[in-house]
């Protein structure tokens, strides 16, 4: 187990270095599987559609997933669609974001954003569709899976409600209407732990519970959640400021340029990094229920304030 007072040893980043490299390419095969083929008239909505969801992203959600469901011994090909449907909705809510109505950004994932490409009309297309093929994929996923349907309903069920209104659309909307408005507390932990900490919570707890955690299990795994999922949109603030936009695959320096409530604009850069650590330290404490099987958790808990991208 890694301890959050002490950075990663070389030997547990390189592990954990291969982790997510299997990982990723794993959920990458599955990608190919179910996403859609460009075929007649609207063929250029699906290369939209593909062009942003296999881009270089570091598919951190449906890895989160896989994890969540390891960590209580279930089999990683039983979540599988489960996390596909997971970095669609990550892909469609980074083609939003970015949308000269939301962020304006050109670059993602280091490559031009999808607007730049496919115009707005197909990028806005291109969102919606992957949003709605991944609640398609989920609900499919009932006809051969071992899963008792209930489990997968209540998973669907929980994976809407951090993408939606109480969730990650809420936080965008808080978001963008805190433009250029006096610093806030309260209003920051609220847009962070919803536009990004809902859907990480979510990917980690819909993989324990699909693979039967119990409720005290349940319960830790929401924990963990959402104390990484804060700490990464701080630092994705951070990053922002001190991250290298070539590694990043996306521009820097435009959180203040855009008038963003981020952490460390609300308490400065020591603080956020403070707040960071600590939330960092109680990810790892939460897990105390789960044996060696969730070590990945630990040390992606760790990853998550010391990535460069
Ligand atoms: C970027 O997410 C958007 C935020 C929620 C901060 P990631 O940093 O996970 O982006 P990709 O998936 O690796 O491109
Ligand atoms: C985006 O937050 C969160 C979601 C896409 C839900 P940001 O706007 O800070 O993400 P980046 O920095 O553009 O990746
Ligand atoms: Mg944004
Ligand atoms: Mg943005
Ligand atoms: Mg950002």
């Amino acid at each position: 187990m890694v301890f959050p007072e002490k950075r990663m040893d070389h030997k547990e980043t390189s592990g954990l270095k291969t982790y997510l490299k299997e990982k990723k390419a794993y959920v990458d095969a599955a990608l190919q599987k179910y996403a859609p083929s460009p075929e007649g008239p609207a063929s250029r909505l699906m290369e939209a559609m593909r062009y942003s969801l296999f881009a270089d992203g570091k598919r951190l959600r449906p890895i989160l997933c896989i994890a969540g469901c390891e960590a209580v011994d279930g089999a990683p090909e039983t979540v599988l669609p489960v996390a596909c449907a997971l970095e669609f909705i990550h892909a469609y809510s980074l083609i939003h974001d970015d949308l000269p109505l939301m962020d304006d950004d050109d670059v993602r994932r280091g490559q031009p954003t999808n607007h730049k490409v496919f115009g707005d009309a197909v990028a806005l297309l291109a969102g919606d569709a992957l949003l709605t093929e991944a609640f398609h994929l989920m609900a499919g996923l009932d006809q051969a899976s071992p899963i008792p349907a209930p489990r997968i309903t209540q998973a669907i069920q929980l994976i809407a409600e951090a993408a939606g209104f109480d969730g990650m659309v809420g936080g965008q909307a808080v978001d963008i209407l805190s433009e250029h408005k006096p610093a806030d507390l309260d209003l920051v932990n609220y847009m962070h732990t919803h536009k990004t900490g809902a859907l990480i919570t979510a990917s980690v707890v819909s993989g324990a519970l699909l693979a039967g955690a119990d409720d005290l299990r349940r319960k830790a795994m929401e924990s963990y959640g959402s104390h990484i999922g804060l700490a990464f949109q701080i630092s994705d603030d951070i990053l922002d400021i001190e991250g290298d936009a070539k590694a990043m695959g996306k521009k820097t320096g435009a959180d203040q340029v855009k008038g963003k409530m981020t952490y460390p604009a609300v308490l400065g850069m020591a603080a956020a990094k403070k707040i960071e650590s600590e939330l960092i330290r109680k990810a790892i404490l939460a897990l105390k229920p789960f044996d060696h099987k969730a070590d990945p958790l630990r040390q992606i808990a760790q990853y998550i304030i010391e990535r460069k991208r």
